[in-house]
């Protein structure tokens, strides 16, 4: 009876942890927990801008280069070209129709002058982060024409001669041709050309860029941005360059389709600029922690990386889209961890950065 009662309990004790150790198996499985966090201690033998032939750049908050010293001395210290993240769009730049918000612009301004780095500006037309009474106007063509005219001429006019290029237009098209956006439903493709003439009226020393994602390892996206392009420049549209934003992983897109993409951009006369890089290493989610193996993978990629845009013809300069792990857009936007960046979230370079500057220098 005894040995009964001692199989029954032990019995009912299994089926009532039995899910609980489901669950604790399986999350190790799954996110490889308990996650050992790499190691590392790396001291850079110089800064990024000091080593390489082209500026390089970082996307920047105001209110970080303000209030965080350590965030502000990374910026200085080490890059030369600041694209403020979000202050010059239009939303953070236009409460109203009637009022400009210039303050948190106008501090990354002053920053980088003071800091010796050039701005770039991002961006002027997009379709994302417009404020409410744009995104409700109602007119006709003519009444958006000169809304947008009036936008961008006001933005480039008050920062002409103190922003050297702008993102003119942002993820405007698509494979197949224009991106069904706002300005294309109330003006039409024209708004494109449209934007850069006027930019270029404002500002004739300033470089004007069109900007897109997905370009190095989506060629016919590519092949469509460079036609459109080609046909507007050849419209008498003064456009300078194209921007590859380079939101990438450590496995995509590959060297190889990256090499094909570079091929096909200098086949035409466009600068180029790498203008938003960063390098998941966390695409679906699957790490807890910023492993050792993670942290290799993520050095090997930025300085084969490194490598492959150095050899982009027309180069004028390779951007990060973020200082540090600890405030990269990536992770609200994913909804799961990711460290992309070439700082953590302790403004300590990563192995990331030690193969980003051996590519450089
Ligand atoms: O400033 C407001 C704050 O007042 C409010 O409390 C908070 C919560 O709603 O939102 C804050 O605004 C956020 C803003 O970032 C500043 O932090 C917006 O919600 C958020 O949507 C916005 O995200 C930005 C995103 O563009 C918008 O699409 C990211 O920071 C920025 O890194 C990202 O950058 C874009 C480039 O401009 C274009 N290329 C793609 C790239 C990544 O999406």
């Amino acid at each position: 009876m005894e040995r009964k009662k001692v199989l029954g309990a032990v019995a009912i004790a299994v089926l009532i942890t039995a899910p609980l150790s489901y669950y604790l198996v399986a999350k190790f499985i799954a996110t490889g927990s308990p996650c050992e966090p790499a190691n590392y201690d790396i001291q850079l033998p110089g800064t990024f801008r000091d080593a390489s032939q082209v500026p390089i750049g970082v996307a920047v908050d105001a209110d970080l280069l303000k209030d965080d010293p350590e965030y502000a001395g990374v910026v200085s210290k080490y890059f030369n070209s600041l694209t403020p993240e979000n202050a010059m769009k239009m939303g953070p730049l236009r409460p109203s129709r009637d009022e400009y918000y210039w303050t948190d612009a106008d501090f990354i301004v002053d920053f980088a002058e003071q800091a010796n780095a050039s701005v770039h500006g991002h961006c002027l037309v997009w379709h994302q982060q417009l404020p409410s009474w744009v995104s409700s106007f109602s007119g006709t063509r003519d009444d958006w024409v000169a809304l947008l005219k009036e936008h961008v001429q006001a933005v480039v006019g008050h920062y002409k001669g103190r922003v050297a290029s702008w993102d003119v237009v942002n993820e405007a098209i698509e494979p197949g041709g224009y991106r069904d956006t706002i300005w294309y439903e109330h003006i039409g493709p024209e708004y494109l050309e449209y934007a850069f003439t006027w930019a270029h009226e404002a500002d004739p020393a300033a470089t004007l860029y069109y900007n897109d994602y997905d370009l190095l390892g989506d060629l016919d996206k590519l092949d469509e941005v460079l036609g459109v392009l080609n046909g507007c420049v050849a419209r008498g549209a003064p456009i300078d360059g194209v921007g590859l934003q380079a939101h990438v992983t450590s496995e995509w897109p590959s060297n190889g389709t990256i090499s094909d993409a570079i091929s096909k951009i200098g086949q035409y006369g466009f600068k180029v600029r790498v203008s938003e890089l960063d390098v998941a290493v966390n695409p679906s989610g699957g790490s807890g922690c910023f492993t050792q193996a993670l942290a290799e993978a993520q050095e090997a990629r930025y300085g084969e990386l490194g490598e492959l845009f150095l050899k982009i013809p027309r180069l004028t300069g390779i951007s990060v889209w973020g200082v540090d792990d600890g405030h990269t857009w990536l992770v609200g936007f994913k909804g799961h961890p990711d460290w992309p960046l070439l700082f953590d979230g302790n403004y300590a370079p990563k192995p990331a950065a030690r193969g980003f500057y051996a590519a450089l220098a």
